[in-house]
């Protein structure tokens, strides 16, 4: 049997940590060995780091809850092959940089993402873009990488995009959200937060940051690749990211103009057919289709999306829209955990992995 490579989970005991350790479960490539978080966690079992706030979709095993969390700042990268990362923006730049002298580190943070020799990778979407890792070791002088995922909101709108801009190209995109709890991390689901508090029963019309990184992501995603360069998409975004009372997976309404003419039934048949490279690979987390279209009006929902399984791209309520020249609107959920965090990295991982980058 071929021997699994040590995997270590930085800020493993959050929202997006959690998600990590749980698609690292009983991975066939990946050994969950080590977890790290701070020192707030540190010492402590990680059934009992974590029992505030839980996460889990499938509870992890036995062995994976009494592991003793480690403080991240007294961990060597040396002790293990690969990292996963799902620390706050403000420490993973250091903590990240880090490992990745060593060994690569598959990120859910912001930290590098805006860097010109790091990729936002969603294996489904803009694959080309793994190569420039090879540009950044070379350039940084490091043995491993760093390779983040994209914003949790970012990602359906560019799956549902990706497929649309190969057709028919386009020109501009406006996409009004309406997020989940869990993406504001442990704050969005700790029952006695002030924070979930605030949303309860409520809208609220602004998450900071958000529409910047919409923004500035989607057009980095679906931009074009050339000698380990990555020219931004010349789309014109808009965003208004709101917060509602929804525990797990973000939805969000989307308006579309495409350069050349559609039509909704072409369009539909576009998205359904789309298939990239995980599906292609057969990658151990890839769903066999990306993105799923509903004609009934009822879907997709947030909270039915997981009948169809945690990586998907759910796409419904396709129709002319009669703002744009060429106009589309739709409707899309996303698993912001799932497809947005944990899911996505390790998908990205088991892609790197197969095209031997590391
Ligand atoms: N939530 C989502 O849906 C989502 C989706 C995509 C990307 N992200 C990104 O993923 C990252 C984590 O988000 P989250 O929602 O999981 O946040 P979170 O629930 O607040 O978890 C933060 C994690 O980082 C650890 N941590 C915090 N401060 C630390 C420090 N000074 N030193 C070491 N470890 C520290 C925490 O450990 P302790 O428990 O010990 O404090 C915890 O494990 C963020 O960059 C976020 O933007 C989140």
């Amino acid at each position: 049997m071929v021997r699994k490579i040590d995997a270590i989970v930085l800020g493993a005991t959050g929202a997006a940590g959690q998600n990590v350790v749980e698609s690292l479960q009983n991975h066939p490539w990946f050994k969950l060995v080590a977890l790290g978080a701070s020192s707030r966690s540190a010492g402590k079992t990680y059934k009992d780091a974590i029992k505030d706030a839980i996460f889990f979709e499938r509870t992890p095993s036995e062995d994976i809850l009494n592991m003793k969390v480690q403080d991240i700042d007294k961990v060597s990268p040396e002790d293990y092959q690969i990292a996963f990362s799902a620390l706050p923006s403000e420490i993973a730049k250091t903590i990240e940089g880090k490992f990745a002298k060593k060994i690569p580190v598959f990120s859910t943070a912001s930290a590098y993402r805006n860097e010109e020799d790091v990729p936002i990778l969603i294996p489904d979407v803009n694959p080309k873009h793994a190569k420039i890792v090879k540009k950044q070791q070379e350039k940084r002088g490091w043995e491993g990488f760093v390779c983040p995922g994209p914003n949790c909101t970012v990602v359906g709108l560019v799956t549902s995009i990706k497929p649309i801009m190969e057709k028919y190209g386009v020109k501009k995109v406006h996409m009004v959200s309406s997020q989940s709890l869990s993406g504001a991390g442990e704050k969005g689901i700790r029952l006695n937060s002030e924070y979930r508090k605030s949303v309860e029963m409520n809208v609220l019309p602004y998450i900071d940051g958000e529409e910047e990184k919409v923004i500035q992501e989607t057009k980095k995603i679906l931009g074009n690749i050339k000698k380990y360069i990555i020219t931004p998409a010349e789309i014109k975004i808009g965003a208004t990211c709101t917060r509602v009372y929804v525990e797990r997976v973000h939805f969000e309404s989307v308006f579309v103009e495409t350069k050349k003419e559609n039509n909704i039934k072409d369009v539909k048949e576009t998205l359904s057919n789309y298939v990239s490279e995980p599906q292609k690979l057969q990658l151990p987390s890839a769903p066999q289709k990306p993105i799923i279209v509903f004609d009934d009006n009822n879907q997709p929902q947030p909270k039915l999306h997981h009948d169809y399984g945690g990586q998907v791209t759910l796409v419904g309520r396709l129709r002319k829209d009669p703002v744009f020249k060429n106009g589309l609107s739709y409707v899309v959920t996303s698993d912001n955990l799932d497809k947005g965090a944990g899911g996505g990295v390790v998908l990205s991982a088991e892609y790197l992995k197969k095209k031997n980058y590391f």
